[in-house]
């Protein structure tokens, strides 16, 4: 089946989808992005992720290509088009065309590109015997919670948790405390049983799937913090684990090379993943 892209305004076959090289996201990464997961055929957290947008776009005074509720129409095509049940749906935009110079362009019209693919379900391994991740500096710049398509020290991030045979990379500020995963949200269980993920200010990306499991986390009654934790709180965890639209939740189960939890799945992530997955089946019920 061969696969369809939106590209402003038109439905391509992927192999003839092109921007132009001129476009500030080429050249500058002077964009933004999202990636949502399609579950049943239909977007998850669908609000939740158009929001996060629209401020990403408000925060770097990019011009929405179309409304919101255009766009939503138009992932959906996308979505269908390429025939996906479960899988994901990846839309970038960026502040369009104009001769490369830094300083934002007099006129140009934001550029819009949505795709969508297949994914298998998570790799049943992974939720059985979790991944492993390693804890590298965060090198990024100051304003993480903007979902910018300039990515380059999160791919090499991601490069050196690969090299290490690791799933993941967490990275860790100037004090010794992680942020986030390369492409993901970080979480931990203290010895306490107290469920803790960092706080969403300019220093993370503010995970659609962390701001799910947090309220499915207030529901299921686990004793929650949001606060940042350090490297050897994590070492020492009872359970950890990683979130994101495409890893949904993923049990972390060694970092940098020593067992965590023992090297098993613990009972609050069983807890959210089966939480999770109930959620994402919900959303589908609700609009059926
Ligand atoms: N990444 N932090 C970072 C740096 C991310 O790139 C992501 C997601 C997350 C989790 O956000 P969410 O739960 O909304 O997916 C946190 C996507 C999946 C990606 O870049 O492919």
């Amino acid at each position: 089946m061969s696969r369809v892209a939106y590209v402003n305004g038109s439905y391509r076959p992927m192999a003839e989808a092109c921007v132009n090289i001129e476009d500030r996201g080429y050249q500058f990464a002077d964009g933004v992005y999202e990636v949502i997961a399609v579950h049943g055929g239909g977007p998850v957290d669908e609000e939740g992720h158009l929001a996060r947008l629209e401020r990403s776009l408000a925060e770097l005074q990019i011009a929405p290509p179309m409304s919101m509720g255009a766009l939503r129409l138009v992932m959906r095509q996308v979505a269908r088009r390429n025939h996906v049940e479960n899988g994901m749906i990846y839309l970038q935009i960026t502040r369009g065309v104009a001769p490369r110079n830094h300083a934002f362009p007099e006129h140009s019209l934001s550029s819009c590109v949505i795709t969508a693919k297949r994914m298998p379900t998570p790799d049943p391994e992974h939720v059985s015997k979790g991944v492993a991740v390693i804890i590298i500096p965060d090198i990024r710049w100051r304003r993480r919670d903007i979902k910018s398509i300039s990515l380059l020290p999160n791919c090499l991030a991601k490069q050196q948790a690969a090299d290490a045979g690791a799933y993941e990379a967490w990275m860790m500020d100037e004090n010794g405390l992680i942020t986030e995963g390369a492409a993901s949200n970080a979480w931990i269980v203290t010895n306490d049983g107290e469920l803790v993920t960092r706080e969403a200010d300019f220093s993370i990306l503010n995970g659609i799937t962390r701001l799910a499991l947090i309220r499915l986390a207030a529901e299921q009654e686990i004793l929650f913090s949001e606060r940042p934790f350090s490297r050897e709180e994590a070492v020492s965890a009872r359970e950890a684990f990683i979130s994101s639209s495409t890893s949904l939740i993923k049990p972390v189960t060694a970092i940098d090379g020593e067992p965590v939890a023992g090297g098993r799945v613990g009972p609050v992530c069983r807890k959210l993943i089966a939480a999770y997955a109930a959620h994402m089946a919900g959303q589908r019920a609700a609009e059926g």
